[in-house]
Order: C-alpha cells, then sequence, then structure tokens
C-alpha cells in the first residue's frame, strides 16, 4: 500500500492472534503472508477470514470488491522462506520462549538485513528473544489484543537494545491500520496486563479476606463504582470466569515472581486452588459462578428490609458529614444533632482506606455502621450503597441501617469489616499500580491510560480515574489501608504521593509541563 511504512507483512502462527492480525493489515491494503507449522491451520484461518469478511461484506462495512480484494492481499505460504521479501514479520506463535528464539534467529537468516522482526508475546521478554539474535535493534514487541480487529490498541514494546526507527514505523503501521500504538519499555506485563493487576487480584484478596461473597464483589465493581455516569463492565470474577483462571492466575503469578515478589502484584491462593481444581470458568462450565447452556446462573439478591421512618442517626464529623446528614432525611430517617449519639442512635461513619473498627474508637462499636462515600451516594442518584459493619456492630443495627440506606430504591451490599470497603480498595489500587508504571517510565501517562481504557476497557484510563476522584483522596485510602492491615502492598508510591502533595493531576509527567 502507497504510504505504508512496511511493504509486505508476515504473520508466522496462524492461531487466534495471527488470523487477527492478517485480518487488521489485509483491511488497511497491506499485502499479507501467512504461516503456521500446521498447515490445517492456515486452511482454518483462511476460511474463517473469508467468511469474516463476507459477514461484513453483508453488513455494509466493507464492499463486495473491497472483501475480495482484502481476502487476495492474504498469500499463504507452507515455508518460512516464504517471508523473504517481507519487510515486517509478526510472529504469533506458541507462547515459548525457546521456541521463539529458534524461530527469530531463522527468520534473520530469511529476511532482508533492514527486515524487522516483532513479536506479540503477552508475557515474555523481548530483549531475551532479541538475545539470541545478530541485529536485536531491528526486534521489537507489537502487543495486539483479542480480537485484534475490535481491541484498538497495540503496545509497541522496545527491548533493550532496539533502535528507534522501527518503534517509529511501527507506530505509523498501527496508526494506518486504526490503531492506538501506545510504545512502552520492555518489563513484565508491559502497560496493559502490568495495570490489569489490581482489578482481579485485589478483589481475590477481598473475597479471601471474608469481606463479601463472589456475586456481592463483582455487583459493588458494576453498579457503585461511577467514573462519570461509567463503572466496570464485567465484575472481576465474571472477568476471570470469561477470560479463564487457567489463563489469568499464571498471568498474576508471572508478574508477581518477575517483579521479584513485590507485594502489590502477590497473587491469592484461592486462584491456586481453583486451577488445581479445574474451576477454569466459562470453558469448563464452573468458576466462580456456574453456567448453564452457556447462561451465568447468579443468586438473586436478596431483598432489603422495610426502612423504619425516623430511624435516628448520628454522623460522625468528617468531609461527608453535610452529604450524609442530606441523605439521611432524604431517606426519611432523623439526624441525630448531638454533641454525642443518643443510646438509640445509629453511629454512622464514612472511612476512606481505613476498616468500621477503626473508624468507630471511641464510639459504641455494637451500633456502628460504615458506608462508603468514595463514589455518588445521594438519594435517588446512585445505583448502589455499600455499607460495612464492625464485629460487634449488632443484627439489629445491620438490618435497620440496610432498610434505610434502600429506602430509596438504590440496592444496597453488606460487607464484613474491610480496610477501604471493595470499592475503594480495588480502585486505590488501580491508581496506585498505575502510578507505578509511570514512575518507572515504562510508558508516557497519557499512553497508560489510552492502553488501560482501550486495553481492559475500563471506564477511564487509570490515572484520570485518580485525578476525578482526586490524588488526596485515593493516597487517604492508601494510606488508611496500610495503617490497619500493615501490609506494604498498600503504600501509594512515589509517583501517586509526590501529585497529591503538590496537587497535580496524575498525567502530570516530571517535567513541570501541564498535561
Ligand atoms: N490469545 C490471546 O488472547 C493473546 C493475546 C495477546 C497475545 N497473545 C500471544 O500471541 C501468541 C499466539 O497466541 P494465540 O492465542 O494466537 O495462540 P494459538 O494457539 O491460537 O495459535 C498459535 C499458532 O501457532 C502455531 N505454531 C506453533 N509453533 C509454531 C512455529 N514454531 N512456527 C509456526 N507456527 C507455529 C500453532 O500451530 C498455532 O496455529 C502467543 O505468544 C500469545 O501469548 C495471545
Amino acid at each position: 500500500m502507497s504510504g505504508s511504512p512496511f511493504k509486505r507483512v508476515g504473520v508466522v502462527g496462524a492461531g487466534a492472534m495471527g488470523r487477527g492480525i492478517v485480518q487488521l493489515y489485509a483491511q488497511a491494503g497491506c499485502d499479507t503472508v501467512l504461516f503456521d507449522t500446521q498447515p490445517a491451520a492456515v486452511t482454518a484461518a483462511l476460511d474463517s477470514l473469508r467468511d469474516t469478511f463476507g459477514k461484513l461484506a453483508e453488513k455494509g462495512r466493507m464492499t463486495p470488491e473491497g472483501a475480495a480484494a482484502a481476502m487476495a492481499r492474504i498469500t499463504p505460504v507452507d515455508a518460512l522462506q516464504g517471508f523473504a521479501d517481507c519487510d515486517l514479520v509478526i510472529e504469533a506463535i506458541i507462547e515459548r520462549l525457546d521456541v521463539k528464539r529458534d524461530l527469530f534467529m531463522l527468520l534473520e537468516s530469511i529476511v532482508a538485513p533492514d527486515a524487522v522482526l516483532v513479536s506479540n508475546t503477552s508475557s515474555l521478554s523481548i530483549t531475551a528473544i532479541a538475545a539470541a539474535c545478530n541485529r536485536p535493534e531491528r526486534i521489537a514487541g507489537y502487543h495486539f489484543f483479542n480480537p485484534v480487529p475490535l481491541m484498538k490498541v497495540v503496545e509497541v514494546v522496545r527491548g533493550a537494545r532496539t533502535a528507534q526507527d522501527p518503534i517509529d514505523r511501527l507506530v505509523a503501521l498501527a496508526r494506518m491500520a486504526g490503531h492506538a500504538p501506545v510504545v512502552c519499555q520492555d518489563t513484565p506485563g508491559f502497560i496493559v496486563n502490568h495495570a490489569g493487576r489490581a482489578f482481579g487480584p485485589e478483589s481475590l484478596k477481598a473475597l479471601h479476606e471474608g469481606v463479601a461473597d463472589v456475586p456481592t464483589i463483582d455487583r459493588i465493581l458494576r453498579e457503585q463504582v461511577d467514573f462519570r455516569g461509567a463503572a466496570f463492565k464485567l465484575g472481576p470474577f465474571e472477568l476471570m470466569d470469561l477470560t479463564g483462571l487457567d489463563v489469568s492466575h499464571p498471568v498474576m503469578e508471572s508478574i508477581y515472581h518477575q517483579y521479584y515478589e513485590e507485594a502489590r502484584y502477590r497473587p491469592s491462593v484461592i486462584g491456586a486452588q481453583r486451577v488445581s481444581a479445574g474451576l477454569f470458568g466459562r470453558k469448563t462450565r464452573e468458576g466462580f459462578y456456574r453456567y448453564e447452556a452457556g447462561v451465568q446462573q447468579s443468586p438473586v439478591e436478596p431483598p432489603a428490609p422495610a426502612a423504619t421512618p425516623g430511624t435516628p442517626v448520628w454522623i460522625a464529623p468528617g468531609e461527608a458529614r453535610a452529604a450524609l446528614c442530606a441523605l439521611v432525611e432524604a431517606l426519611g430517617g432523623r439526624v441525630d444533632d448531638g454533641a454525642v449519639a443518643a443510646p438509640d442512635s445509629i453511629i454512622l461513619v464514612a472511612p476512606l482506606g481505613l476498616d468500621a473498627t477503626t473508624a468507630s474508637i471511641g464510639l459504641d462499636a455494637r451500633r456502628v455502621v460504615a458506608i462508603d462515600t468514595l463514589f455518588p451516594f445521594a438519594a435517588r442518584a446512585c445505583k448502589r450503597r455499600t455499607i460495612m459493619f464492625t464485629p460487634a456492630t449488632t443484627p439489629q443495627v445491620r438490618a435497620t441501617a440496610h432498610g434505610l440506606f434502600a429506602a430509596d430504591g438504590a440496592r444496597v451490599s453488606l460487607l464484613n469489616d474491610s480496610a477501604g470497603f471493595i470499592a475503594q480498595r480495588v480502585v486505590a489500587m488501580i491508581v496506585c499500580i498505575a502510578g507505578e508504571i509511570a514512575q518507572q517510565r515504562v510508558a508516557s501517562p497519557a499512553d497508560i491510560d489510552t492502553a488501560v481504557r482501550l486495553g481492559l476497557g475500563y471506564p477511564m484510563g487509570p490515572l484520570a480515574m485518580g485525578d476525578h476522584l482526586g490524588p488526596r483522596r485515593v493516597v487517604q485510602v492508601l494510606e488508611g489501608m496500610l495503617a490497619v492491615t500493615g501490609d506494604p502492598r498498600y503504600r501509594p508510591g512515589l509517583w501517586l504521593s509526590r501529585r497529591a502533595k503538590l496537587g497535580l493531576s496524575l498525567l502530570q509527567g516530571d517535567d513541570g509541563v501541564a498535561p
């Protein structure tokens, strides 16, 4: 194609990723060449691509001539020699370092000296793949996501010895095909799989601590979280069931070990146990949920008890107190304005990062109810509220509070005591880890946000999430969790702390130039 930074694109491996990459570039007008050690895989890929182009033409997304031309741009070959005139070869074969290294060494002996060779690896080091090659400067990572044509982002990974020119050309090629390129350093998990180490793992940790059951945690992250009207599309356990725990648990372990047992990435023993049990998710018809005829079986949420009009509520001092007074009144409760709580009042606390127990010090813990105020909670303005209790909170206080906070029709999740509820701890960890990625210069702050938004489908980039909530509040959540648990997992990190102290955006680099 004229104007393309590469004239002929070779793809090795005709599996899920290889065929997606071929589709992307054939559709964008590039001549492509496809090879697989299994000839049947190439045949199946060509059949499936013909079918895909046919369907796109039927739906009017391509003209019939365009579909035929795209198909004609794909040349199957039965030996690696068929890549001799390719100026770019994209490897998408089995995820094994030894096999990939052998392939790259063979490719080097076939292609021109200035041809670029890239790997679509998700978890291996580009530097390690390139180490066995004569010209490591022309080797890079080109990490697409599945399904390639729909996931419109690609990580362009710079190995320790990759030159700038291949990076620039790979960026231009991605743009030409309509994908957002994000340039990153060769580090464990690159951007997206590194940034993804909070949503699932922190939810698993909360499950492991007995804070709530699987559906409760999923519902909170789908319905309580609110970033300008958007939340996570799937709960973490629904997502792990979709991906398959046999795939996601090894990624959690691998990143943890590659970062030398950094506490922030510590996976949960629950994952290992469930993998040994074969509870992978949808593909085994049982994971965190059961699946019947492909449909997730989720328990019905128990209804809230009826509200008791005039329930007296004493609200502890704090930043959310005025808004909580308005909420209690709008829900038909009565605000107890005494200097101390009257003997029959529920005691409402709104901790950031602390658990209900710590927030109840000096108060009557039997009557303490904690409410999560990090996301909108006003009457008739939220789908879900989350409340939690100290171990001493009486059943009667729990039921009365449940009824009160559901009085406007919002759903209410009840938690056992937890430093940072669920939404606070999971979102704060997402922001914290994104800050670490920025601090390590893995990629620019803007590219981190683009990669995560497009690669993980989050409602906002993680640094923008932190800005939306306020970096100081995110730090407060993490410091609270650190103080309660003593677990270094929750230390806020330098990127986040510095910007919180200075009142800067988390998208601000270290160069003094506002984003
Ligand atoms: N599936 C995903 O979601 C995903 C996402 C991003 C990256 N990746 C990475 O992309 C690569 C491919 O993944 P996939 O899901 O397409 O795998 P896949 O199993 O669907 O396909 C791999 C193909 O490679 C072929 N193959 C194996 N060894 C070969 C060799 N030496 N030479 C030529 N062909 C060979 C196999 O026959 C198979 O057809 C892996 O490195 C994986 O980590 C996968």
